[in-house]
């Protein structure tokens, strides 16, 4: 019997905020997750596929198809991921048991086409990590974009410094050529970017409830925050964690009462000056409630009414 309920597929690179947002994703009881692909980006893919494996493993989950996509980005070598942010492994250090189940045989990009063709006009695509699979699922069938329902991207800075340049966001920078062709394409996304992404975090209480919980999906993810509250007491002043993955999941699964969201037009800097990796995204009319933009093609989520931690919390205890 064909399901009823959404279809969803994860684009990821996982990553300690990764494995939150997919912990998120499976606490979605009125969802569909058919499918979730790797990318290079955090870790390399193939090692972002054992990570994401390993995790959905832990929930028992491992129904759900994961397939391995790019190890490089576009006209690009992988530059080794972030083991300063997010250990060696990806996941703080924490070991989790190896998933009995392995990657399917196709690539990410296969698969996304793959699905879109199966749920035409259905399937829901989120990425929270570089684009390099969704420009090469859209190279692999240009009529993506009007195969696929919704487009939810984690990345860019609209109106806020970037994090791995003055200007540029981690997952746009880490394949800016294959970002500018996905925001160039003929479809609606929406952007989570660092604006909304940086004000909403996970503290030491959040951190101790997951812990406390004894709940093994939960108390992973607990000792995998303390590898990112590290990092992140350098840009915070104490530690805490930017909440970017699960808030895009959030958004993507409708779940977020949104205070600020224009859609306006973005294009992404693909040229090899100081620039390259930002997204420029035409917010002029912020002084004027946003007026509508001709060719606006991305809603660029800003702010929340509430905070997404003790939401991101509850879900997770859920798992
Ligand atoms: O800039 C934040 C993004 O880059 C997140 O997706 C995080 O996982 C990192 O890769
Ligand atoms: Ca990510």
């Amino acid at each position: 019997m064909t399901s009823t309920r959404p279809p969803y597929y994860l684009d990821c690179d996982t990553g300690i905020d990764d494995a939150l947002a997919i912990a998120y994703l499976l606490a979605a009881d009125d969802i569909d997750i058919v499918g979730i692909g790797s990318v290079s980006g955090n870790v390399s893919a193939e090692m972002g596929a054992v990570n994401t494996l390993d995790l959905i493993a832990l929930a028992g989950r491992s129904d759900i198809p994961v397939a391995v996509g790019a190890h490089d980005p576009q006209g690009g070598v992988f530059a080794g991921g972030a083991p300063h942010v997010h250990g060696v492994n990806g996941i703080g250090e924490v070991a989790l048991e190896h998933s009995p189940v392995g990657a399917i045989a196709e690539s990410a990009a296969e698969l996304i086409v793959r699905l879109a063709r199966e749920h035409e006009g259905e399937l829901r695509v989120i990425a929270i990590g570089p684009l390099t699979n969704i420009a090469a699922a859209l190279r692999l069938e240009p009529a993506l974009t009007t195969l696929v329902k919704e487009l939810t991207v984690m990345g860019g800075a609209a109106a806020v410094p970037g994090n791995i340049t003055p200007v540029a966001e981690a997952n746009i920078a880490n394949d800016a050529d294959a970002a500018a062709e996905v925001f160039a394409a003929d479809w609606f996304i929406t952007m989570v970017p660092l604006d909304v992404t940086m004000s909403n975090v996970f503290l030491d209480e959040h951190r101790d409830a997951l812990i406390d919980s004894g709940r093994p999906v939960a108390v992973a993810l607990g000792h995998m925050l303390d590898h990112y509250f590290e990092f992140y007491v350098d840009v915070y002043g104490h530690r805490a964690s930017a909440l970017h993955d699960p808030l895009a999941v959030g958004v993507a699964l409708g779940d977020l009462p949104v205070m600020s969201a224009p859609v306006v037009r973005v294009v992404v800097d693909d040229t090899s000056g100081p620039g390259r990796g930002q997204t420029i995204c035409d917010l002029r009319g912020y002084l004027n409630g946003f007026p509508e933009q001709s060719r606006a093609h991305a809603r660029v989520v800003l702010s929340l009414k509430e905070d997404f931690a003790p939401r991101l919390l509850e879900r997770v205890l859920l798992v």
